[in-house]
């Protein structure tokens, strides 16, 4: 098989991934880390994660906030050691060569955040840009991308764990708008489960927002598993 295979060979078991009978395919209310408890070891393939950063609004001292701004500053922020202990539980629930996709804001991902990986076999093997196509808030530029880096467990190879060779590393893709602060898109969401696990596998995200991920798994015939502290309180989306 070559580099560029379109095989995705990673071998992991089927069983029951959590003890509790948490449902698949389910938006759940529910803290992340203890959520996360319930997950056996070594058993998810494929992991979006997508903290709430205090960062940008923070960073940028912003004033005069809108509405939107406003539901923002409400949502659940995490703290540097609460991002820290989830990456270190979704390191031990994932199946080695198993991929996190990383949503990281612009300070982190100038600053560091190499933090996190620590004592992790973590490495960051790639970094997708999203080409929001609308302009965002800034004192300076105005925000118009996001980022998504791209995380392997060990061993880290894309013969076997990588099957979709198609994908840019821009992404452009147009977000409906929504009440809820950061939906992420769709379509790159369903490339990168297409291209990191096969039908019936499971996708995790602890901390789902509108549970965009949950949708593209369902849109791909996979599972998916994964909460959201807030759900239902903020986003108008019982
Ligand atoms: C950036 S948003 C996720 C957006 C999501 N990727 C989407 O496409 O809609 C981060 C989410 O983390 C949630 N959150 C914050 N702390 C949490 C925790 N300890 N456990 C679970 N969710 C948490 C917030 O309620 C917020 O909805």
């Amino acid at each position: 098989m070559s580099v560029f295979s379109l095989e995705r060979d990673l071998e992991f078991s089927h069983t029951v991934v959590n003890d509790v009978g948490l449902p698949y395919n389910k938006a759940l209310k529910m803290e992340g880390l203890e959520f996360l408890s319930h997950i056996s070891d070594n058993s998810i393939p494929v992991c979006f994660f997508d903290p709430q950063y205090r960062g940008i609004m923070d960073k940028m001292n912003y004033g005069n906030e809108g509405v939107r701004q406003k539901l923002r500053a409400k949502l659940e922020q995490m703290s540097e050691e609460v991002i820290s202990e989830f990456i270190k539980r979704i390191h031990q629930v994932m199946i080695p060569s198993g991929h996190l996709f990383l949503w990281i804001d612009k300070f982190h991902l100038c600053e560091g955040f190499g933090d996190w990986l620590k004592n992790t076999s973590f490495r960051i093997v790639d970094l997708i840009t999203w080409d929001k196509q609308k302009m965002g808030m800034g004192y300076r530029t105005r925000r118009q991308v996001e980022y998504l880096v791209v995380i392997q467990k060990e061993p880290q190879r894309a013969k076997g764990a990588w099957k979709k060779h198609d994908i840019p590393d821009v992404w452009s893709e147009k977000v409906k708008n929504s009440n809820h602060a950061h939906p992420k898109p769709i379509g790159l969401q369903k490339e990168l489960i297409l291209a990191t696990s096969n039908e019936n596998d499971i996708v995790l995200d602890p901390a789902a927002g509108t549970f965009s991920v949950m949708n593209a798994a369902i849109a791909t015939n996979r599972r998916f598993i994964g909460c959201d502290i807030s759900y239902g309180e903020l986003y108008g989306i019982n």
